[in-house]
């Protein structure tokens, strides 16, 4: 099973964590970006294909300006694929549920 081999938890989108906290990318104009959205990738924020086994697919990006945008890496976010701040939510209930005070 692809959780016991990258040691990842599962959000409560389904989706694997790949990191508790977003990621800056600079986005180049008219270009296209793949962004993670299984959370298995070994380059985050972006696709590297891992998420064939899994039913998820990555999340197209491009920009019309240069810009520098904050990916998020937790996959739970609720603006795919930019960090909404959820990982902060993930962060405590990772830590509440190993000191066996959430489910
Ligand atoms: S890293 Fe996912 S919401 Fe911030």
């Amino acid at each position: 099973n692809v959780q016991q081999v990258r040691h990842l938890e599962v959000g409560r989108k389904g989706t694997y964590i790949a990191k508790k906290m977003p990621t800056t990318a600079k986005l180049e104009a008219g270009k296209k970006y793949w962004w993670c959205k299984c959370g298995l990738s070994k380059k985050q924020p972006f696709c590297d294909g891992a998420h064939k086994p899994t039913k998820f697919k990555p999340v197209m990006i491009m920009v019309d300006k240069p810009k520098t945008v904050l990916l998020c890496r937790c996959k739970q976010t609720s603006k795919e694929p930019y960090c909404d701040m959820t990982h902060v939510g993930v962060m405590f209930s990772s830590f509440g549920k190993r000191l066996g005070l959430v489910k």
